[in-house]
């Protein structure tokens, strides 16, 4: 111990002695992230804000009395705010980024900076990478962050290894830690259950510690989005004001805590949840953490979605650039009971539609133990012989004829314990030993640790793939949460569970993504239980919720369109709701478009409203799909939703009005349109009208400049309950 501490005081000082500050400077389009590593060796976090201009504002930063970089302001234990990847062990009185034991039992860590480098990916992307070492024991940890200049994104990891010579112990192992100085705090959050995903609420931080996070270990965001807005000295407003929106790309069991401290700082950490997760690493071995990805924003929230949309389309979401599929889904339509014969004619539906795809969706498998409810089948990836006698391969011939793609649903984590797999393999379940198994929805959930089930899964997607070539698209749903988890695998390393299986899934995914690299898959979870920027590398899109009832689906809607773009929520038209049709499909169409109807049922009017819409939709999906979003009305401040996406030329625009609830004869104010150009003229007309049906916008086909639109407006909204309007806005 006395030779320990020998040498801790002889390296400090040693370290102190030949040290040199170094700053450095994390910058986008927009903003700066500025770290420094002060002369005893330390890495701190001096700024994170709007880009200065010049280098002076910068070093002006590092002067000992500015706010954000307090040191030697008296009280020795200040030294230790703002540190980028704070310690737990030594003096740090608040969270910490990262936990650990030694082989020794010691449980300190203290990080000193080694060196830094900058590499440059592409013209847009540069990487910072930040090695920190303890100056004692052989534990390293490297810091990455990813600039994404234009799209003002900033995506950060960390990695921890180390050379002792047995396994050490982490307790936290945190993705990022940022500081913040404001007089005043609000957090955004977005939570639910199933049928009501995404609500947004605000509140003000006060002292002690918030957390956000799951124990769900798998359909980890069914009660939490794992997204949030911080917004500095005010409360989030639209276009004004400075924001962070953050988000933690893990499908696991994952934490965000804000931390608000006795001199009114706020430090935030994300990563992974180590609730019941402390890791024992290997030596040699690198842990990695997933990454947070943050935008800071002083325009408010507006700028920050888009922000996240420009990126998500470019780097974040799987051919984010690339089209999608509209479909016909017979969930709703049919639940389980369906045969060839109904499928085919709602191939034929799908093509009246106008629509690309038919999807099938769960009840098609299963021989021993038909899934024709949902106790059973779930692992029996074969079609039902009695329900599909000619096969998957036969269902694609015929959709093809029909002139349509055929997409599938497969929930290939889970198992029915009434299904073959369980009767050959119930070991790769996860379960107690000694306890009752615990069912949710009938199921249980497959150990996806262990590599005999990756390979499983994995087969379950290869098979049908190459068993039935033209399968166009997969739905993957995920229909329950861990509980009573125990993996026979993982043995004396329960602990590991939640990361292992995470990571397990995450191996069968590149597998699959590799292999079939332009297959688009709907991430599905129950509803919207996995909205994750991990999970969308591998996923083109994501099921928001099973609510499809347009009123409630506004919100919905209106909650992910702030971390996710258009292209990515999927939206369907269902019989939930006695709304118009009209009401449902242009709700719907805000994102990505889908029916789940029974076509047949529709009036002739109403089937050719669909048919124009589903037209106007292809049409318009570049500028829905890719342009900016620009939401006006809230329908959290009025009983009305407007919001509109603009090309990037700002050639072509497209506004959706949704009025909700409102008190009788409600006296909607005229709405300013956003993102036009003020010296072009546009047309403005309104589409996706009920045959014969009365427009609402007396202006319809008019011509205005973008200066009038956007100063003056137009009075968009009906004041009839659960009633839309689509306006299609064209340079002229
Ligand atoms: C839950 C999903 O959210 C639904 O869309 C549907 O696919 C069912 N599962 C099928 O079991």
């Amino acid at each position: 111990m006395k030779k320990i501490i020998f040498l801790l005081v002889l390296t400090a000082l040693v370290y102190k002695a030949g040290a040199q500050e170094k700053q450095i400077q994390i910058e986008t389009q927009n903003s700066a992230l500025i770290l420094k590593a002060g002369k005893n060796g330390l890495l701190y976090q001096t700024y994170l804000g709007a880009k200065l201009n010049g280098n002076s504002g910068y070093d002006a930063l590092s002067k000992e009395n500015t706010k954000s970089f307090v040191i030697n302001d008296g009280n020795p234990l200040n030294n230790l705010r703002h540190l980028a990847y704070p310690t737990y062990g030594t003096d740090n009185l608040f969270e910490s980024a990262i936990r650990v034991t030694h082989n020794d039992g010691n449980p300190s860590l203290e990080l000193t900076y080694v060196n830094h480098r900058v590499d440059k990916i592409d013209d847009n992307t540069t990487e910072t990478i930040i090695k920190l070492k303890d100056q004692v024991y052989p534990v390293e940890v490297t810091l990455h962050y990813k600039a994404f200049y234009n799209e003002n994104i900033v995506e950060q990891w960390t990695e921890i290894v180390h050379h002792e010579k047995k396994p050490i112990m982490l307790y936290n192992y945190a993705s990022s830690m940022l500081h913040f100085d404001a007089d005043r705090y609000w957090l955004t959050q977005f939570h639910g259950d199933w049928a009501k995903e995404a609500r947004m609420l605000e509140t003000e931080l006060t002292s002690g510690t918030k957390v956000i996070d799951s124990k769900l270990g798998v359909r980890t965001n069914m009660y939490q989005t794992p997204v949030f807005f911080l917004s500095l000295n005010s409360k989030a407003e639209e276009n004004s004001g400075e924001i962070v929106a953050g988000t933690i790309a893990w499908s696991g069991n994952f934490k965000l805590a804000f931390e608000l401290d006795n001199k009114n700082s706020l430090r935030i950490s994300s990563g992974i949840n180590p609730f019941a997760s402390e890791y024992s690493l290997e030596p040699g071995k690198v842990f990695t953490t997933p990454s947070f990805i943050y935008t800071f924003s002083n325009k408010g929230k507006g700028q920050a979605s888009r922000n996240l949309h420009k990126w998500a389309g470019k780097y974040g979401i799987k051919d984010g650039e690339k089209p999608r599929l509209t479909l016909l889904n017979n969930w709703e339509t049919t639940f389980f009971n369906f045969d060839e014969k109904k499928l085919t004619e709602m191939f034929a539906d799908t093509k009246t539609l106008g629509v690309d795809m038919f999807l099938l969706d769960d009840g098609w498998f299963g021989n021993k133990y038909p899934r024709s409810g949902d106790k059973s089948g779930l692992g029996d990836w074969q079609a039902t012989k009695t329900k599909l006698p000619n096969g998957i391969g036969f269902l694609i011939q015929e959709a093809e004829k029909t002139g349509v793609k055929f997409g599938i649903w497969i929930e290939p984590e889970m198992v029915n314990p009434k299904s073959e797999l369980y009767e050959k393999h119930p070991d790769w379940v996860l379960k107690l030993p000694n306890r009752p198994e615990s069912y949710y929805r009938s199921q249980l959930v497959l150990d996806l640790s262990n590599p005999k089930v990756q390979d499983f899964v994995f087969k379950t997607v290869d098979d049908i793939m190459q068993t039935n070539s033209g399968v166009a698209f997969f739905k993957w749903d995920c229909n329950r949460m861990m509980t009573n988890a125990y993996s026979a695998y993982l043995k004396n390393q329960q602990s590991h569970l939640f990361i292992e299986y995470t990571n397990g899934l995450y191996k069968v995914l590149d597998r699959i993504k590799t292999k079939y690299p332009n297959l688009p898959m709907m991430l599905c979870a129950g509803g919207g239980g996995r909205t994750d920027y991990a999970l969308l590398k591998y996923f083109t899109e994501f099921w928001a919720s099973d609510n499809t009832d347009p009123f409630n689906r506004v919100f919905i809607q209106w909650g992910y369109s702030q971390f996710f773009p258009a292209f990515s929520i999927c939206n369907h038209v269902t019989s939930w709701g006695n709304q118009s049709i009209k009401f449902k499909t242009d709700v719907a169409m805000m994102g990505k478009l889908g029916f789940d109807i029974n076509v047949k049922e529709l009036k002739p009017n109403e089937l050719k409203y669909c048919q124009d819409a589903v037209a106007n939709y292809k049409r318009l999906n570049p500028v829905i799909w890719h342009g900016d979003m620009y939401r006006i009305v809230s329908p959290y401040d009025e009983s009305r939703a407007v919001l509109m996406y603009v090309d990037n030329a700002k050639s072509k625009a497209v506004l959706f009005s949704y009025t909700l609830h409102p008190l009788y004869d409600p006296q909607y104010n005229l709405v300013r349109l956003q993102g036009l150009d003020p010296n072009k003229s546009y047309k403005v007309e309104e589409i996706n009208l009920m045959p014969e049906a009365k427009k609402t916008l007396e202006e319809s086909g008019e011509s205005y400049t973008g200066d009038y639109l956007m100063n003056v407006g137009l009075r968009v909204s009906s004041s009839k309950v659960e009633t839309s309007v689509v306006l299609e806005i064209t340079q002229i």
